[in-house]
């Protein structure tokens, strides 16, 4: 520190120590527009779900580069108190790290050491386990002016003191007899802190609501969908705008679970615009005809809805998928930035959603610039017309009076997981998919509170456990997953740089080393943390980790040495469906590396149990019964047709299945409630329960067999 000449030492270090003392008490986390706005300047922190309000992902630090990142390897890690899925981006301020974990707990920890500083657990109750379709799962904090904002699996919002982790207020935000609950990480600005939610697959309506960051009051919400027309509105800032262009686009008759739109994931302020875009999700029943008589547009499903930050108000919306009636959620992240396109210089937005189209639009007006097939072979969809700028769906891939295959399936071309912008090489990083799925349109349609109740079957990507429950209609051998890679995407060109294989590819991290960063799951479970050049896509390092990686990784320094952080822990959407082999239960943790790192991690994970079949053995009809209840409330946490990937139990390996009692305790009295595992009673008799305990049993008999096949010919992997 340079000091000024004639000043004596003392007073300058009483000064010192002052400013310290105010610091440490009362400036812990102070994160303000200001900082927020300027992220990019001040790369030794993350200071958003997305790293500053453009989202990019990227960061300025390059002491980890081409040149360096050989040397890479673990720095700490801290285990988390739960098998359940991680995808939390961690936040990193003045050298604390805010991350979230599965039932919305939030842990401060070192950023140098990972030493604990404190936790928070809401305590959300076992009985909203249910709530989310894919694991009680939390994408992470938001931190603003001292406090830390999380949202919770049973629809709170809460304000932590970033000091002392102890809660400032609690807000809940949905209805709690509603199926809905928040997995997604909140945003800040301009003292308010806006949040979504889940629920698309339940049923009900999708909203955005904006609270005051120092009382948690609401200032104003957003429905994505029109409700209830014989009602006079919401009182909410979305009443004159769903009326007049929304509610025109919806037909048949309007029943309490129509809806969908939920914004479960990607809200992102533009400072330039003071505006918020939000991006909502598949429309409910997932099926057009049992939503809106099989027509219309269905507004705003599936679209990018920008509002007014401090009011709420309607400014442009832009439909990425008419009709969408594939799940093809629009949720995914939206990157700000600018580009030169056809010689002007333009603010912009990118995105690139479940659909397979790449898409480019004007912040300032909503125009749509661009839109381009990201992956091969699309078939719901003949892209954008010229003219209208709409998208053009083929009228066949409604599936109304005839299955169809569509591609992207309802996996979609391209997750949740976040993308990177680097602004050096102008290129939009994120992992995409080849799949599809064939949808058949059931006879009719039932709606039924609690379980998922899409208004199709389908053969393909998994959709939430909407397994058929008439697989015998299906017909088999319709490809499922044919490629997925990490891609970079050049958004002006409109054409990918480069392509690398990558399976089971997460969330991404561009830094200006030239590198990207990118975690992956081997064999469903277990997990690798990988480094690419930014420019080629090549691999240039890898480090294999206990657990998979789903969430994009982040970087900070501390003490001048930089950091690369990532949550790890198998879980959520299709992973809980695993294939072979399955790995005994172990926590998620938070990894961070640096350069000459000295820590190890955990062992990889011994297998799972065997199997455990009882003796007894059940009629056919019974196993058939079985099956179809199993597919219908079991599959979507304990793995669709019994591929499970024991995170959350498989049944097939469970003590309890050789116990009529203990299977009936868990299963109908709900004695794990506390854990997750509610009772079904409400929609299975005990005669059922014991019905899905012969079916289980036959499939464990089953895979005991098949690992007694494999013995001498090769090892068990099971
Ligand atoms: C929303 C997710 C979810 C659904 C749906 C679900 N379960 Fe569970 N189940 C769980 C969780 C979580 C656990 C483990 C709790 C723990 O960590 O101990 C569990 C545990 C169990 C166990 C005990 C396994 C063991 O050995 O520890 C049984 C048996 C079970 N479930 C049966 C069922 C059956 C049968 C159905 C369908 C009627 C079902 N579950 C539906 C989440 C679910």
């Amino acid at each position: 520190m340079a000091r000024a000449p004639g000043i004596p030492a003392q007073p300058l270090l009483v000064a010192f120590l002052a400013w310290l003392v105010t610091a440490c008490s009362t400036k812990v986390a102070y994160v303000d527009d200001e900082r927020l706005r300027n992220a990019e300047e001040e790369p030794e922190n993350w200071l958003s779900y997305g790293g500053g309000y453009s989202e990019q992902r990227y960061s300025q630090l390059a002491q980890i580069n081409i040149g360096t990142v050989s040397r890479l390897a673990p720095a700490w890690s801290f285990d988390f108190d739960t098998y359940r899925g991680q995808e939390s981006t961690p936040l990193v301020v003045d050298g604390v790290m805010y991350v979230t974990s599965a039932w919305s707990k939030v842990y401060a920890l070192d950023a140098r050491t990972g030493a604990m500083l404190w936790s928070y657990d809401p305590e959300v109750p076992g009985s909203a386990g249910p709530k989310p379709c894919c694991d009680v799962v939390n994408r992470g904090a938001a931190v603003y002016k001292g406090k830390v904002f999380v949202g919770t699996i049973d629809g709170r919002l809460i304000a932590i003191d970033a000091r002392t982790g102890k809660p400032v207020w609690s807000t809940l935000t949905v209805d709690p007899k509603r199926m809905h609950s928040i997995t997604g990480a909140p945003r800040v600005a301009r003292g308010k802190v806006f949040i979504g939610n889940g629920g698309g697959e339940f049923g009900g309506r999708g909203y955005v609501s904006a609270y005051d960051t120092e009382t948690g009051k609401l200032v104003w919400r957003f429905y994505t969908v029109p409700g209830d027309p014989s009602r006079p509105g919401d009182g909410a800032a979305s009443d004159e705008v769903l009326e007049r262009i929304a509610r025109p686009t919806w037909h048949g008759p309007w029943r309490d679970y129509i809806g969908g739109g939920h914004a479960w994931n990607a809200i992102v302020y533009d400072p330039d615009f003071n505006r918020l875009y939000i991006a909502t999700g598949n429309g409910f029943p997932l099926n057009r005809k049992y939503r809106s008589d099989g027509k219309g547009d269905n507004l705003f499903i599936a679209s990018i809805v920008a509002l007014d930050a401090d009011t709420g108000a309607y400014a442009w919306h832009y439909q990425e998928v008419p009709g969408e009636s594939w799940d093809y959620d629009s949720v995914q992240d939206m990157i700000l930035t600018e580009l030169r396109i056809d010689g002007v210089r333009r603010k912009v937005l990118l995105h690139a959603p479940k659909n397979g189209f790449f898409y480019v639009f004007d912040r300032a007006s909503g125009e749509l610039i661009s839109a381009t097939p990201y992956v091969p072979n699309i078939t719901w969809s003949k892209g954008v017309d010229p003219v209208t700028g709409r998208m053009t769906v083929v009228p066949e891939a409604y599936y109304m009076d005839a299955p169809f295959t569509s591609s992207p399936g309802a996996g979609g071309a391209h997750g949740w997981q976040p993308p990177a912008f680097s602004p050096k090489t102008g290129l939009v990083y994120f992992p995409a998919a080849e799949n599809s799925t064939h949808y058949i349109s059931t006879p009719d349609y039932e709606y039924v509170e609690g379980i998922d109740s899409p208004g199709f079957y389908f053969h393909g990507a998994p959709a939430h456990g909407a397994e058929s429950a008439a697989p015998q209609r299906v017909p088999v051998g319709v490809s499922t997953r044919s490629r997925s890679y990490l891609l970079g995407w050049d958004p002006v060109a409109r054409k990918a740089a480069w392509r690398t294989d990558v399976r089971g590819g997460g969330g991404v991290l561009a830094t200006a080393g030239e590198l990207l960063f990118q975690g992956r799951s081997r064999n469903g479970v277990l997990g690798e943390l990988a480094a690419f050049r930014a420019d080629t896509g090549e691999e240039v390092w890898s480090y294999k980790t206990p657990n998979a990686i789903m969430q994009a990784p982040v970087t900070y320094s501390v003490d001048g040495e930089q950091y690369i952080a990532v949550t790890s822990g198998a879980g959520g959407a299709g992973i809980l469906s695993g294939g072979e082999p399955a790995y005994a239960r172990q926590p998620g943790r938070v990894i961070a590396f640096k350069l000459d790192g000295a820590a190890t991690l955990p062992e990889d994970p011994p297998l799972a149990p065997p199997p455990a079949p009882p003796e007894e053995t059940w009629p056919t009809a019974v196993v058939d019964d079985g099956k179809a209840h199993y597919a219908r409330l079991c599959g979507r946490c304990h793995g669709l047709n019994m591929r499970s990937a024991n995170i959350i139990p498989d049944l097939r390996r469970s003590a309890a299945l050789a116990d009529k009692e203990a299977w009936r305790a868990i299963v109908i009295d709900g004695v794990l409630e506390r854990q997750g595992m509610v009772s079904w009673s409400k929609f299975i008799s005990p005669e059922g329960a014991e019905a899905i305990r012969a079916y289980v049993a036959e499939e464990a008999r089953r895979l005991a067999g098949s690992i007694k096949a494999q013995d001498g010919s090769r090892p068990s992997i099971q």
